[in-house]
């Protein structure tokens, strides 16, 4: 069967990878999605079980700075579109192993875009290169305003500076050879999927072993939380509809201090795990702050509401409330990464094939 469309999602079996790949293999089944995706410590094939036989889907372990394997992925499946979500992506790590993520995230995208340049030439009709960016280039907000496109950029950590020299190396790439770019920066995300290093995976599993919540700090600063597959659908639209070269914001216009949440979730749990009100809230413990820890993100996303036609659909207390129930039922996905089986389905599934 020929493909109308074949695109390489990049970090398929990550968190936010996961659900964009699903939505495009069921959404699609006139296009290839090939999930290209080193399988870093945040890969898990787990979280595409459900899809891997499709027809319309293929997966290829790889890295995505290996120059020879990603110019041999874009041969074999004449690949004509690229979403770009591979990357090292927890701010803790960056800043105690800055390295990997200047791999990564900045070498390994300078990589992947020369490798669509070349194997696109100069006849770009109907290609397109999409990079998944976050807010978090932008710096860090007081208590008032708002992050726009047109914002200075102003990252402040090694998982940021990254993050930004990758969007600004694929400007370069528009704007010099230009090759049909678009970029997305979005706030934080929540929902199933998501490694449990971030906060909202890490406290619903530390609540269920009834171990300390690590609060950073006074647990003061501000993040604005969108739920993952309302991102999944920004992504599918943007990838469609956004215009060349531009930047779209998406956030969950849905600002929430850490301390609040932590204590709404404590709240959501204690009735679903049936416990006495205020169980889990004594398990905060208020722990040293993050080096560096950004105060305030906000984002203005009116150009994607008012240009693409999309906001944030799923509210908090449906979404939160979601992955409670997504990671309650589904303990044996976080069980298997902590006993660390999760890493072998790769070679279940696919060396013997
Ligand atoms: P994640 O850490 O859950 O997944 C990253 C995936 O990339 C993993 O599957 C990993 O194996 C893969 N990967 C890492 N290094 C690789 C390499 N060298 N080659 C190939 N694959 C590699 O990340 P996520 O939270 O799903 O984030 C996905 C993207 O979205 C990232 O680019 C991130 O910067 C961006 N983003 C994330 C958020 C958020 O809240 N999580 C918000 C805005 C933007
Ligand atoms: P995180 O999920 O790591 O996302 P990001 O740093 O990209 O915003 O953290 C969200 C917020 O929660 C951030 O302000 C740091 C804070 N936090 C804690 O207070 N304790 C924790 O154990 C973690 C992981 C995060």
């Amino acid at each position: 069967m020929s493909f109308k469309k074949r695109i390489i999602v990049t970090g398929g079996a990550g968190f936010i990878g996961s659900h964009v790949v699903r939505r495009l293999v069921l959404k699609y089944p006139e296009y290839l999605i090939i999930n290209v995706d080193k399988l870093t410590y945040a890969g898990n094939l787990e979280n595409l079980r459900d899809i891997d036989s499709a027809n319309n889907y293929r997966f290829e372990k790889s890295d995505i700075c290996d120059q020879d394997a990603i110019t041999t992925i874009f041969e074999k499946y004449d690949v004509n579109g690229v979403i770009h979500l591979a990357a090292e992506s927890h701010v803790d790590r960056s800043i105690t192993e800055p390295l990997e993520f200047i791999q990564t995230n900045i070498v390994g995208t300078a990589n992947l875009l020369n490798c669509a340049l070349t194997f696109w030439k100069k006849d770009f009709k109907g290609t397109r290169f999409y990079h998944v960016s976050t807010d978090e280039v932008y710096g860090s907000l007081g208590d008032e305003g708002f992050f726009l496109e047109s914002t200075p950029y102003d990252p402040k950590s090694p998982y940021s500076a990254s993050k930004a020299s990758s969007d600004h190396l694929v400007r370069a790439f528009g704007h010099t050879y230009e090759l049909p770019t678009v970029i997305s920066n979005c706030s934080n995300n929540y929902g199933p999927n998501q490694f449990p290093e971030k906060l909202i995976p890490l406290f619903i599993s530390n609540i269920v072993e009834k171990k300390a919540l690590p609060v950073y700090g006074k647990g003061e600063n501000v993040r604005d939380w969108l739920y993952v597959e309302d991102h999944a659908e920004a992504i599918d639209l943007i990838y469609h509809k956004g215009k060349d070269q531009e930047t779209y914001n998406i956030g969950g216009e849905n600002e929430w201090s850490n301390i609040n949440l932590i204590k709404l979730l404590c709240a959501d749990m204690d009735e679903k795990l049936n416990r006495s009100n205020g169980e889990s809230e004594n398990l905060i413990s208020y722990v040293k702050d993050r080096a560096g820890h950004d105060f305030r993100y906000a984002i203005d996303c009116s150009k994607i509401k008012n240009d693409l036609g999309w906001s944030p659909k799923t509210t908090f207390k449906a979404g939160l409330r979601k992955t409670i129930d997504w990671y309650l039922t589904n303990d044996i996905w976080i069980q298997n990464i902590k006993t660390g089986s999760y890493q072998e389905y790769y070679k279940a599934q696919y060396e013997k094939r």
